[in-house]
């Protein structure tokens, strides 16, 4: 997972994970989409509160990019969040991804800010 999030998300800027960074993520869920052992999709999901919880990392696999995967991946993860409880996801998107979002019944919620060096929007949707 960690080899498909750097390879789609972080090596095009340049970028790589810092060890912290993953160990923070021992108490997140963490959901992959696979053919056989391979995995083609990855996403992961962070508890912000008791009633809301945030979508990360969300990526797939770069030659599979446009055929449906993204969305069965984050329909699976709305089912697996509100199953747990939560009424809420949340996500800061790329602005390069928030048309997908938008697709997906997400809303951009306040200003563009800057992370891991590129513009971002939050985006949040009632899953409950
Ligand atoms: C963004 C991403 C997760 C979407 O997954 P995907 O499997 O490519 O998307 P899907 O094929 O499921 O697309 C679902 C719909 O969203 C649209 N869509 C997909 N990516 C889009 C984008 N970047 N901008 C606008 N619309 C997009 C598709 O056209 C499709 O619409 P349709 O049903 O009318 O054809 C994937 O392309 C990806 O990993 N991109 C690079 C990393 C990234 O940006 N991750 C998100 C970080 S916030």
């Amino acid at each position: 997972m960690v080899q498909l999030r750097l390879d789609v998300l972080r090596k095009p800027l340049g970028l790589s994970f810092i060890p912290d960074e993953l160990k923070e993520e021992k108490n997140d869920i963490l959901l992959g989409a696979f053919e056989d052992e391979q995995m083609l999709a990855c996403c992961l999901l962070t508890a912000i509160n008791s009633s809301t919880i945030q979508l990360r990392q969300m990526a797939v696999e770069k030659k599979l990019q446009g055929k449906g995967v993204g969305a069965s991946l984050l329909r699976f993860a709305e089912n697996v969040a509100s199953d747990r409880g939560y009424t809420y996801m949340v996500m800061h998107a790329r602005e390069t991804a928030i048309g997908f979002y938008e697709q997906n019944g997400y809303k951009t919620d306040g200003e563009r800010f800057t992370e891991v060096t590129i513009p971002h929007y939050k985006m949040i949707k009632k899953i409950k």
